[in-house]
């Protein structure tokens, strides 16, 4: 503990300020600020994306160990990116966040900038991600987060080579450790996370991540943070809700959990695992849900965008769509079941169009990972990663029945 003098402290606080920009420190939780990209290129649909990935988080699970999902084959439509600095002096690289790898590298496009804090270990280091991957040199380097998040000798990957990464740098990999495994030539163990350090080192004292999204009307924002080391109750109303890891493979591998989802009182999915993904748009349901879900909506697939579309008379009967975790009922309302109207046009819609963010999985339950509840979940609800206790919570934010879609 450090011994601050009274005196001292504001300016202290003021330089963090200064230095950090809006990086809130609550306790001994410190957030850092993500932004969303949205790159719509006309070239595929957010589904079409979003399956890429899908496929190769199937297919890890049938790799076990290795099992590494997908990131942005080739270019996400939407992603979330987190400024983080490496080095001393630091150079400052957009990193995709994601809950579905747990392995941190740069160089994708800004190449990396060796230091002093540098050291170049006799690995090598690689991971594909479905149509997307990168492949190059382990080192051990200073990694700044935030002010008061900084992280000596994190391992990192510092890319010789890489596809899908138009537009950033590489990714910050918080997904559980167990997912870096096999990925270093010279050895079969695993790589310690960004946020497994920050709790060895002792700079958390709870290996903890909580997320916040917000549900946003605009292509790019700053709606987000990441809380290393706990939550952060300005971002969530009520308490959280705990569920362990789900004992199902493939989803444990990842931030799996058991669920069941109801459309108003009907059962459309009856408990079984899936997984939390932040790189991950929408939410799949498996195929049996996702026709009960069509059928009792009375959607109509729109080729256009790969979405479901609904009338505005069907939208107006929309009911809720609960998701049952851990015996607690988190509801995504009716206007949160919908994709932004504001960014219809964006992904290749019509303005006057209603379209939802709830796809398909691509095959019937009963496959050990049977859902992903991505982004359009996880604007709606706080999410906590807890690697210490080995669970997954979610709670309810001031946008969880916001009505800005
Ligand atoms: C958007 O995606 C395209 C191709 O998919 C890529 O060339 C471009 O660099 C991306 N832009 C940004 C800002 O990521
Ligand atoms: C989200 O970000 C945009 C742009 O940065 C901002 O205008 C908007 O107020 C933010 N929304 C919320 C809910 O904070
Ligand atoms: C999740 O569901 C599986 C399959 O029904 C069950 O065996 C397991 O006990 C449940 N809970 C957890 C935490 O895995």
């Amino acid at each position: 503990m450090v011994q601050l003098s009274l005196t001292l402290l504001p300016t202290i606080l003021l330089a963090l300020q200064v230095a950090a920009g809006p990086v809130l420190v609550e306790d001994n939780i410190i957030s850092l600020p993500i932004s969303r990209r949205f790159n719509f290129t006309g070239s595929a649909n957010v589904v079409q994306k979003d399956l890429e990935r899908i496929k190769q988080v199937k297919a890890a699970g049938k790799k076990g160990a290795r099992a590494v999902i997908s990131e942005p084959v080739d270019n996400q439509v939407v992603s979330y990116i987190a400024s983080v600095g490496v080095g001393s002096p630091a150079t400052t690289y957009s990193l995709i966040v994601d809950t579905g790898s747990s392995n941190t590298w740069v160089g994708a496009n800004k190449k990396y900038v060796a230091t002093s804090t540098s050291t170049k270990t006799s690995s090598s280091v690689s991971v594909s991600y479905g149509s997307g991957s990168f492949s190059g040199t382990e080192y051990t380097d200073t990694v700044t987060l935030a002010a008061g998040l900084v992280i000596p000798k994190q391992s990192i990957g510092v890319a010789s080579r890489s596809s899908g990464f138009s537009g950033v740098d590489g990714i910050l990999g918080i997904g559980p450790v167990g997912l870096t495994q096999g990925t270093l030539s010279n050895s079969a163990a695993t790589v310690p996370t960004v946020t497994d350090n920050l709790f060895s080192q002792g700079t958390i004292t709870n290996n903890v991540i909580g997320i916040s999204f917000e549900p946003t009307t605009s292509e790019d924002d700053n709606n987000g943070s990441i809380a290393f080391g706990g939550t952060d109750s300005s971002k969530f109303t009520g308490s959280i809700g705990y569920t362990s890891v789900t004992s199902t493979s493939p989803a444990r591998e990842y931030w799996g959990i058991n669920q069941s989802v109801t459309y108003g009182s009907t059962s459309i999915l009856s408990s079984t695992a899936g997984i939390v993904d932040t790189g991950t748009t929408l939410i799949y349901l498996a195929t049996n849900a996702f026709t009960k879900y069509k059928s009792a909506t009375g959607a109509v697939a729109d080729s256009a965008t790969g979405l479901l579309r609904i009338t505005s008379a069907q939208f107006s009967s929309l009911q809720n769509l609960n998701f049952v975790i851990g015996g607690v009922t988190y509801a995504l309302t009716p206007n949160a079941q919908i994709w932004p109207r504001s960014l219809n046009t964006a992904i290749g819609g019509s303005a006057s169009s209603i379209y939802l963010v709830v796809a398909d999985f691509g095959s019937n339950s009963g496959q050990g990972l049977d859902f992903i509840n991505g982004y359009a979940f996880l604007e709606r609800f706080y999410s906590v990663y807890d690697t210490a206790n080995k669970r997954v919570g979610f709670a309810t934010t001031p946008f969880t029945t916001a009505t800005t879609n």
